[in-house]
């Protein structure tokens, strides 16, 4: 379906990305995790073509998505729909309206300019905040809601775009463990049901081992490991993350630690019932 071929990306001397290779052949739920600097973000930036690359191909059904220009390039951007640590939505607006702004991209400028929605795009947008659960919310300003809240609603954003894949960067990074499972929850329903291709960047381990069908470690700007969950082992979870033998995965835990009771099981996953408690 998609496939990365040598794609890099410097900045002056710096290579954020270098000379990543791999592809995806079916819709899978995938999970990048490295440490701060690997260049995560830089990577799920350049599909969507945030950032743009310094060299390389992604191809997408055969077409190099990194020349597209223009109105085809705003339309892959609408195929992949980009999910942000920090919401990114529009804190006066109120959340059926944030929602409907995915659909901007698919208007003409005219229409987009106008801030005109159709009784058809409120419907979806209504639907795309049911099924994330906060249809109760669609009146509210964005800035009213709690965090886990917020995201659900880019996500429902997201969800407007009809996109081909998902791509998120630190979506539960800011979030209590609670609110983290919700979301990822939600983006792993999104990949089951509607069969889309879920790329996620995650700082931990735990979240990207207990939601994710393949794992894809970074280090300084390369693909370390690439592969089930199943066959990250410590020590490439080491190598992952330019630890020693100290290295505990506990250490890269999204499940607070209240000091009484742990909220990891031995992997240090985020089971779903541990995250509830937390
Ligand atoms: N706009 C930029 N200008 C200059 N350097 C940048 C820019 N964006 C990223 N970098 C550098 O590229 C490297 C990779 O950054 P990137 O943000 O992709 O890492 P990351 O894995 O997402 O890290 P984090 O976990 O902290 O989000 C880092 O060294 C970073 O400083
Ligand atoms: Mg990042």
């Amino acid at each position: 379906m998609i496939q990365f071929q040598d794609v890099t990306k410097t900045f002056g001397v710096r290579t954020a990305v270098d000379k990543v290779t791999f592809s995806i052949d079916h819709p899978q739920m995938i999970g990048v995790i490295g440490r701060s600097g690997a260049g995560k973000s830089t990577l799920l930036r350049m599909i969507n073509r945030l950032t743009p690359a310094t060299s390389g191909q992604i191809l997408f059904k055969g077409e190099n998505i990194l020349s597209l220009k223009g109105a085809t390039m705003r339309r892959w951007q609408r195929d992949c729909a980009m999910v942000f640590q920090q919401f990114n939505l529009v804190p006066r607006l109120d959340v059926v309206t944030n929602v409907m702004l995915g659909r901007l991209n698919g208007h003409g400028t005219l229409k987009s300019l106008f801030n005109i929605f159709s009784k058809d795009d409120v419907n979806s947008a209504l639907a795309a905040l049911d099924r994330l659960g906060i249809a109760q919310e669609a009146t509210k300003r964005a800035e009213e809601l709690s965090g886990g809240q917020q995201q659900r609603v880019a996500i429902a954003r997201a969800l407007m775009q009809d996109p081909h894949m998902v791509l998120a960067d630190e979506p539960i990074a800011s979030l209590d463990p609670m609110n983290a499972k919700i979301v990822m929850d939600a983006l792993r329903e999104i990949h089951e049901r509607d069969n889309k291709i879920v790329l996620c960047n995650l700082h931990t381990l735990d979240t990207a081992r207990a939601y994710c069908d393949r794992v894809i470690g970074m280090r300084d700007g390369k693909i370390v490991f690439d592969g089930a969950p199943d066959a990250l082992s410590t020590d490439v979870a080491r190598e992952i993350y330019g630890a020693d033998e100290s290295f505990n995965e506990a250490a890269t835990s999204t499940a607070i630690d209240n000091g009484q009771s742990s909220t990891q099981n031995s992997a240090g996953a985020m089971t779903p019932a541990a995250a509830a408690a937390g």
